[in-house]
């Protein structure tokens, strides 16, 4: 049995409804802007229950831009969990913020909370949880932790579409959560896309315009912004999707059970110790284990594809020049290996790759 990471064709739904709109909007000269982006930003408040989205570019424009709208003093300090995807860091950097990395816990791989509240100082202006692999990131802990400091908090939830803490939204708990649907992501489009998600209207103002050159019309410049518009093409898809996205959550958490019932028993792997209260988008499957590049040949050779996410911790990018010590996070990207997770697989390949780490270890 050959199973492939994903294949991102096969995971359309509703496909001729999607040809038959993309053709419309062409016909129509429908490119940027219009009805459909706006109807995505408000379906997308609703699913999300924020008062307020404003579609951008990307999800590393929905950071940097979540950034800007704090009107944070340059300098200053921000962390950031270091198991994450570069954009997380980069936005802040480019915001012109000086990163301070986070070590992560091993249970779902979200910010350590003892460090973190070691790396909090009166320099901390923001903190960015990452919800990485779609888990819910411990954002009631970091709140309680923060407390009354004037600390601002961005849910970066560029992985975790539908994810829920106590059956809300990750990315309602901060001041701003951003979300990115590049085409792999559980809610993709046809490229790059993004959004923020806020209930403040002075960053939704903010954005609305920053998105778009500092204007909300033609020739309205009120200041110097960015060209960062999710376009109509790419809304339109997101809509038909979103109509589909409950379906994808319960398929991706039904295969997650497979996973769990049938690697639970293997000592040599660490699966996700996911809080009771919080329900997982399942954006990725990840196990930890020592003998990774092994198993993973070992699968490769059964033909089953995998990933890693990520094979190196953002601290050891060199142009970081991160020097403080992260014991958790040391060595992870040697040891964490992506299994195939998406509304594609069926119950009985995952059955098949669980079979297969069966059969690793009971000869490793
Ligand atoms: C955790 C995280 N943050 C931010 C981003 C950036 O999103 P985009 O690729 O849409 O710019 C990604 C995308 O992979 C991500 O995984």
């Amino acid at each position: 049995m050959k199973i492939k990471f994903t294949n991102l064709y096969k995971l359309l739904p509703e496909k001729n409804k999607i040809f038959n709109k993309i053709n419309y909007l062409i016909k129509n000269n429908q490119f940027v802007g219009g009805e459909e982006v706006k109807k995505f930003e408000l379906e997308f408040s609703l699913f999300t229950g924020s008062k307020f989205c404003v579609s951008v570019a990307n999800g590393t424009d929905a950071l940097f831009l979540a950034i800007k709208s704090l009107q944070l003093k340059r300098g200053s300090e921000v962390i950031i969990p270091v198991n994450t995807w570069i954009s997380t860091a980069e936005a802040a950097v480019d915001a012109g913020l000086k990163v301070i990395f986070c070590d992560v816990n091993l249970d779902d791989y979200s910010i350590d909370l003892k460090d973190l509240k070691k790396k909090i100082t009166n320099k901390t202006k923001l903190i960015i949880p990452v919800h990485l692999y779609g888990n819910p990131t411990n954002i009631l802990e970091i709140k309680k932790i923060v407390n009354k400091r004037s600390i601002k908090i961005i849910e970066d939830c560029a992985q975790a579409h539908g994810s829920l803490i106590k059956n809300k939204h990750v990315g309602t708990f901060g001041d701003i959560g951003t979300y990115s649907f590049f085409p792999g992501k559980n809610l993709g489009c046809f490229g790059d896309g993004g959004a923020i998600i806020t209930n403040n209207k002075n960053y939704y103002e903010f954005i609305l315009r920053a998105r778009n050159h500092g204007a909300l019309k033609k020739y309205d410049h009120k200041f110097s912004g960015q060209n960062s518009r999710l376009d109509t093409i790419q809304a339109s898809i997101l809509r038909i999707k979103l109509k589909n996205y409950k379906k994808v959550l319960i398929k991706r958490n039904k295969l997650a059970k497979i996973y769990y019932e049938n690697l639970s028993n293997l000592k040599n792997i660490a699966l996700y110790k996911l809080n009771k209260k919080y329900k997982s988008c399942y954006h990725q499957f990840v196990i930890r284990v020592n003998n990774r590049n092994k198993l993973q040949r070992f699968l490769s050779n059964k033909k089953i594809s995998t990933m890693i996410h990520y094979p190196y911790m953002l601290n050891e990018l060199s142009f970081f020049n991160y020097k403080k010590k992260l014991p958790n996070a040391k060595n992870l990207g040697k040891k964490i290996l992506s299994l195939p997770i998406s509304e594609e697989h069926t119950p009985k390949e995952i059955y098949f790759i669980c079979k297969q780490i069966n059969i690793f270890y009971k000869k490793n």
